[in-house]
């Protein structure tokens, strides 16, 4: 039986992941981290990746537990980048706005008021706008719009709609929903299976709106589930329970929540796809760990007294594991936060390349960090 991670033992995990955060500033003060690491170090890049909103993220997180100004002054130049990046429309021809915009912009503007982060979150809310295919009623994840080849979403995406919700409850204005809504509704009708799993992404027939057929990128196979997804729809489901009430979305959390938790190994770190369980010779994702922390903390706060301590005990059993055996805990080791991330792993029947496999990972590094922010306090989500 793993144990739950005591506030006392969040409070030292956080001590040593803001300690790691403030040592990468001068490293990464006007470039941004990669991805991944190479060799479990992150190496430099311009702002153009789609996870390039992590690193500011962990940046405003370290600023709300240390108050200290080389955070602020730190994330004040990412939202300067950001601002930059959309005006010039520099890599922003893709769904991922809320990932970039949110833990950088929405943050920024929430804990400083800063009214360029709100410029730079709402032209990139409506950029993500721009990706609605009305035949269907989806956002188009990925290259050009309406494309037959191109013409689908992924199971990702649920954590590029809160920068919507956001953006409607900010402006009062009723489109940033409604798309939402819309999306939500056809991804809950096709990407998730019977059974709780999930699809990578799905193809829509862009003559009829129909659905066409679901196809993995970066799980095992087309009817695996791959678990980053599996996982983003965990917390994308809590995320938008949140924002609506809408008791859909909470029955979609417990069964995709089930399904992922049924295909766990005994450490509750789970392998890069649920295909694979306990006693597999294959590469874990940490990150997705991190990812269904924050989805239980967030969903504990909107079920019964008895439910919210099922969930807050499972995330700090996850944690546990998380800061014990997957944390950095020496810098020589690593500059990110925590190891064993899978970014993608090439299989025989999926189209990815291997690239990030058994490395730190930046939004794992990011989510880690929110999921001990969130056990430390009453913590106000930037999502
Ligand atoms: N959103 C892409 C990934 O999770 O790898």
């Amino acid at each position: 039986m793993i144990p739950l991670i005591t506030d006392k033992e969040v409070a030292n995990a956080l001590e040593i992941a803001v300690s790691q955060v403030r040592r990468n500033l001068p490293f990464f003060n006007d470039k941004c981290q990669n991805h991944s690491g190479v060799n479990n170090f992150y190496p430099v890049c311009e702002n153009t990746q789609w996870t390039c909103g992590f690193w500011p993220g962990e940046i405003w997180l370290s600023y709300e537990h240390t108050g200290g100004n080389e955070f602020r002054t730190a994330g004040t130049y990412w939202v300067a980048s950001f601002l930059n990046r959309i005006k010039r429309k520099i890599e922003v021809d893709h769904h991922d706005m809320g990932f970039l915009y949110t833990p950088s912009c929405v943050a920024a503007y929430k804990l400083t008021g800063d009214p360029s982060a709100k410029k730079a979150a709402l032209m990139a809310a409506n950029q993500l706008l721009g990706r609605f295919q009305p035949v269907g009623e989806f956002i188009q994840a990925w290259g050009e719009l309406g494309a037959k080849e191109n013409y689908r979403y992924i199971i990702d995406c649920l954590l590029n709609l809160p920068l919507l919700y956001w953006a409607g409850r900010e402006t009062r204005d009723e489109k940033f929903g409604d798309i939402a809504f819309r999306h939500m509704a056809t991804c809950l009708k096709y990407s998730i299976r019977d059974d709780g799993s999930t699809f990578h992404t799905v193809f829509m027939n862009p003559n009829t709106g129909e659905f066409d057929h679901g196809e993995t990128c970066q799980g095992y196979s087309d009817t695996s589930s791959w678990t980053r997804g599996q996982a983003w729809a965990v917390y994308g489901a809590a995320l938008s329970y949140r924002y609506t009430r809408n008791p859909e979305y909470a029955d979609v959390f417990e069964r995709v929540l089930a399904y992922y938790l049924n295909h766990l190994p005994d450490d509750l770190i789970p392998y890069w796809d649920l295909i694979f369980t306990g006693g597999d010779v294959e590469p874990k994702d940490s990150s997705s760990a991190s990812i269904v922390v924050c989805g239980l903390l967030e969903m504990s706060r909107f079920v019964s007294n008895e439910q919210s301590k099922t969930y807050t005990d499972l995330a700090r059993q996850t944690l546990f594991s998380l800061w014990s055996n997957y944390s950095v805990k020496d810098p020589q080791v690593s500059n990110g936060l925590v190891l064993h991330g899978t970014y993608s792993k090439k299989s025989p029947y999926n189209t990815c390349t291997s690239e990030g496999v058994d490395e730190c990972v930046s939004w794992g590094d990011y989510f880690y960090l929110e999921g001990l922010t969130r056990l430390s306090k009453d913590w106000e989500p930037y999502w």
